[in-house]
């Protein structure tokens, strides 16, 4: 067997707060966040054909096929910074991205943990629809959670903070029930592998993320 690195998977439902934690940990672990939402979002902005292809499916709240989503996994994996492992975000989605999964990280000891930001699905629209991304960061804030301290202004790059096109309510709505039906079923196949832990992600970020670290220990 290769070396042992350390793979996070962190479930949750749109909006609990899988991305604002996932940055915190990179910074406390070193380990870098995946976001396979950022990636696509940022071919989506530079136009390549991979967010041409994703976008259609994006706007609606629909999964990107799999065979799309999981090359690019793959080949973000190989690039130097991965190999300590990694933090997923939004990664795996469905049981297919799961056993693929499985199969990269198997050489380097399979997936660490997989902790499940649990919030309430009211709550979740309320964080969605009040969210702000920086244009060139990616910094997440909310308009009353967690807001920036100049308005429409990231507090780390300066740069200008927009409202995602799929955080429209009917949008987060289709993206909550593709959640329901794809994603959910990963809860049972972690719990499986004994690998789950449910986190309360209803608290302050800060409470949020100290039970993350609780729960990650490295
Ligand atoms: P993606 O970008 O992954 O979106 P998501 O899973 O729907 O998750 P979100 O980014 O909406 O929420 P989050 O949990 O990260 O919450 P956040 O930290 O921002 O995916 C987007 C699309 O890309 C998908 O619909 C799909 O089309 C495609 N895609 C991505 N991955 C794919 C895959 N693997 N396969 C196929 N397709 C894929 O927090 C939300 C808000 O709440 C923020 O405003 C934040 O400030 C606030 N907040 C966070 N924590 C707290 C707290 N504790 N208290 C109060 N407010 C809080």
């Amino acid at each position: 067997m290769s070396e042992q690195r350390i793979f996070v998977v962190l479930l949750g439902v749109p909006g609990a707060g899988k991305g604002t934690q996932a940055k915190l940990l990179e910074q406390s672990t070193g380990l870098p966040q995946i976001s396979t939402g950022d990636i696509f979002r940022y071919n989506l902005k530079n136009q390549t054909e991979l967010g041409k292809l994703a976008k259609s499916y994006m706007d609606r709240g629909d999964l990107v096929p799999d065979n799309v989503t999981i090359r690019m996994v793959e080949d973000r994996l190989q690039q130097p910074d991965c190999e300590r492992g990694a933090i997923m975000d939004g990664f795996p989605r469905n049981l297919m991205q799961a056993t693929a999964f499985d199969k990269m990280t198997a050489p380097y000891g399979g997936v660490h943990v997989t902790p499940l930001i649990q919030v309430e699905d009211d709550e979740t629209i309320r964080r969605i629809t009040g969210r702000r991304s920086c244009r060139t960061c990616g910094a997440v804030y909310h308009v009353l959670y967690n807001p920036s301290k100049r308005v429409g202004v990231c507090n780390v790059d300066g740069g200008e903070l927009y409202q995602r096109d799929d955080d429209q309510e009917a949008t987060v709505r289709n993206r909550l029930f593709v959640y329901y039906k794809q994603t959910a079923p990963l809860i049972g196949y972690y719990y499986a592998k004994g690998i789950l832990r449910e986190v309360d992600g209803t608290q302050s970020i800060e409470g949020v993320q100290q039970a993350l670290r609780a729960v990650v220990a490295i």
